[in-house]
């Protein structure tokens, strides 16, 4: 027996990396898989949630039940969460979103001939999506509109800790989820570090969906506890 823990919550997920265009067929991008969030998909919906999935560039199956939205950039990302997030009791940004992006799109293609130089590309900051959740004001009363119950992703070489710490200040979020596993990006098990202001634990490596299922186990229970709206 499984019980639904999110039952009558709508949960939002970011998942996978952007792409940010440079010309017609080049862009900058990174190696996330999206499997992290797309676990976390599939446990919310298994524990009862309504799902609304905002995945970039990924070769992944959407899970049952989940409504999934494509985007490729931050920007599209951007725009699609902050449509939705107000509607949302939780909000779960495990999304690697390129922190830069070109500050200049080519319309054509860049060409290599006659060139004597290497070409440089001027880059522009991108939005911070999950700050931006996590400074909507907070729903007036109880399932009204508002800011969800906000939790992001660290992943990060080295200091773990200290950057999910620093992470949980900047962004303004109540927890932080490392990736402890080392190179966990495409590989199917990972160990992840929950962080608030209180302390940090461990979730033992595991396949994702196990995670996923432990992290969405947690949350419930911080939600039933009375954090978020
Ligand atoms: O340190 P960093 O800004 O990369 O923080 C990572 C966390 O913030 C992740 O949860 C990621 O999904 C989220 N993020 C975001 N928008 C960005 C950058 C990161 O939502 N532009």
């Amino acid at each position: 027996f499984q019980p639904k823990l999110l039952a009558g919550r709508r949960v939002l997920i970011t998942a996978g990396p952007t792409f940010e265009p440079i010309d017609p067929v080049r862009g900058i991008t990174n190696l996330s898989s999206g499997k992290m969030g797309f676990a976390i998909a599939r446990a919310a919906r298994e524990a009862g949630a309504e799902v609304l999935l905002v995945a970039g560039p990924v070769h992944l199956p959407t899970p049952r039940g989940v409504r999934r939205v494509d985007v490729r950039t931050a920007r599209e990302m951007h725009d699609a969460v902050l449509a939705a997030a107000p509607r949302h009791g939780v909000f779960v940004a495990t999304a690697a979103v390129a922190d830069w992006r070109p500050a200049t799109l080519s319309e054509h293609k860049i060409k290599k001939g006659g060139r004597k130089l290497a070409p440089s590309f001027e880059l522009t900051e991108n939005p911070d999506i999950l700050a931006e959740v996590a400074r909507l004001a907070p729903p007036a009363a109880p399932g009204a509109p508002g800011r969800p119950y906000c939790v992001g992703f660290a992943a990060e070489s080295h200091d773990l800790l200290h950057h999910a710490r620093e992470k949980l200040a900047r962004k303004g979020v109540p927890l932080i989820v490392g990736n402890l596993g080392p190179a966990t990006f495409g590989r199917d098990d990972n160990a992840l570090l929950l962080v608030d202001a209180q302390g940090h634990r461990a979730l033992p490596q595991a396949d994702k969906l196990t995670l996923a299922r432990a992290l969405v186990a947690e949350i419930a229970q911080r939600l039933a506890d009375g954090e978020g709206g």
